[in-house]
């Protein structure tokens, strides 16, 4: 743990008053890194911040996943809250590596099917996983609502028993809607429901990995195609979903067009090209992009 982390956490043991006087004055003299608001302090530590409901879902997946496994995974050291709880502050540790989205152009035939190689190692060891529970959900990691953007707005949902509570739900977020007064639109939706699956595994899921969110680091004295994925970040959406679910969220979260988006779409999740289309098709009569 960085020492100002530690300082942090030693002060929040007494009054959060003083903690949080001591992060906005680090925050302050710290420097804004790329993506959203994390900042680095001047120990190399990073605080991220945001709402309460997202990186209490970051922190809790994410230490749960570092200790089960290897999976490149900042650390967490400490998540507390200013005054009202508008907003809080996840402190975690700083990992050396540049967002991939800004080096992915200039990478080689060969660098850009390492990443995808480890990418798909990634999600393969995430599915090892077990859940703290023997029996699975859908929803948060550690048990409860979740969020997610492919289902939309800022309010957390479920969780859910099983899968077919979850597919139930989904369906009727859409048949509440006005033009579900249309014989035909209501015929379509109860096809969908029919359709949705019900047969797969549920599995811990990040949610959102794309480009901006993968770290990566090059050994300069190697040969060309030594780069390595340093850390998978922004784990809010984390939790357990059907197995289909990371796919959908890694097609969509990728550029259209691009040598990644046909390599998530053909073998870094394999399958499931049925799901993806009922998934689209949701989209596009929930009224088009969510990213
Ligand atoms: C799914 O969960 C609901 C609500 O808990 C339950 O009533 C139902 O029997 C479950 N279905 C299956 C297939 O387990």
């Amino acid at each position: 743990m960085g020492l100002l982390a530690f300082i942090l956490r030693l002060v929040g043991c007494f009054s959060n008053v003083p903690r949080r006087l001591l992060i906005s004055y680090l925050i302050r003299r710290g420097t804004k890194l790329p993506g959203g608001s994390v900042f680095q302090l001047l120990d190399g530590t990073v605080v991220k911040i945001g709402s309460l409901g997202y990186l209490q879902r970051e922190f809790e997946a994410t230490q749960y996943a570092r200790k089960h496994t290897k999976l490149p995974i900042p650390r967490v050291y400490d998540l507390f809250t200013s005054k009202d709880n508008q907003v809080a502050y996840l402190i975690m540790e700083y990992v050396p590596g540049e967002m991939l989205l800004r080096k992915w152009r200039f990478l080689s035939a060969s660098q850009k099917h390492s990443i995808m190689v480890q990418v798909k190692d990634i999600i393969t060891e995430m599915r090892s996983i077990r859940p703290p529970r023997s029996q699975r959900w859908i929803g948060s990691f550690t048990g409860g609502p979740f969020l997610d953007f492919m289902i939309g707005g800022n309010d957390p949902y479920g969780p859910f028993d099983n899968k077919t509570e979850f597919n139930n739900f989904r369906i009727s977020r859409f048949t509440s809607m006005p033009y579900c007064e249309f014989p035909s639109v209501r015929e379509r939706f109860a096809s969908i429901h029919r359709e949705m699956p019900n047969d797969h595994d549920i599995v811990f899921t990040h949610g959102d990995i794309n480009l901006r969110n993968i770290l990566v680091d090059f050994k300069r004295d190697r040969p060309d195609d030594d780069v390595h994925i340093v850390a998978l970040v922004d784990w809010e959406q984390a939790g357990w979903r059907p197995a289909y679910w990371e796919k959908a969220k890694l097609v969509f979260g990728a550029q259209p067009g691009s040598d990644w988006s046909a390599a998530v779409k053909t073998w870094i999740v394999e399958g499931y090209e049925n799901e993806i289309a009922r998934e689209i098709e949701l989209q596009l009569i929930h009224g088009g992009a969510i990213y």
